[in-house]
């Protein structure tokens, strides 16, 4: 099924985002651009019929709860670390990058309010500022710094939250139009 981009922001504009189911075509649209189709497919399609923007406070839902859970595990793991500070100093490091105030769960937030104010490039902004918090506390800050080779959870709680993310990127640019 193939839907072109034009005739899609039509059909947008005359029937409204809050009436809009988002058609098979556009989650494959959305899908194809990310590092991990067959997470993003199933993500989109947990409820095929909702509309673009019902589907994006879903996936914004689910932003929160993955970076929460991820805060959470990054505690346990700093009480763990005690006797080893290159392990607390990274996962410090990963508290702030994920924490309210400079990092992915203030930005969950940010996302949430742009969406309602539909200011959808405002929320694609945010979204990305998840990723990039998400590429630095795995990374490390430093290019020139090897990254913590990290065997807990946190790489696969962190691929989570950088893919649903990214999810709400790549719908932003479709609202945006
Ligand atoms: C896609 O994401 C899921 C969930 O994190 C993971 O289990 C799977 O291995 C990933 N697939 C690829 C191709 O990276
Ligand atoms: C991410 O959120 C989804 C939906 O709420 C949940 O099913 C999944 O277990 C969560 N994964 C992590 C790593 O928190």
């Amino acid at each position: 099924m193939v839907y072109n981009f034009s005739s899609f922001v039509l059909v947008f504009l005359l029937f409204g985002a809050s009436s809009y189911a988002i058609p098979v075509g556009e989650v494959n649209d959305i899908c194809r651009q990310s590092k991990n189709f067959s997470f993003c497919f199933t993500l989109l399609n947990s409820n095929p019929s909702t509309n673009l923007v019902t589907l994006t406070q879903r996936t914004i839902n689910v932003a929160r709860v993955n970076v929460t859970n991820t805060i959470k595990l990054i505690k346990l793991l700093i009480s763990q670390s005690a006797g080893d500070p290159n392990a607390k100093n990274h996962y410090t490091s990963c508290l702030v990058h994920f924490n309210y105030n400079e990092g992915a769960l203030g930005k969950v937030d940010y996302a949430q309010e742009m969406l309602k104010n539909k200011d959808y490039q405002g929320m694609g902004v945010a979204a990305t500022a998840i990723v990039t918090y998400v590429e630095d506390c795995i990374s490390g800050e430093s290019p020139s710094d090897p990254p913590y080779p990290d065997h807990s959870m946190l790489p696969k709680y962190a691929y989570v939250v950088e893919l649903v993310a990214e999810i709400i990127v790549f719908i932003s640019k479709y609202l945006g139009h």
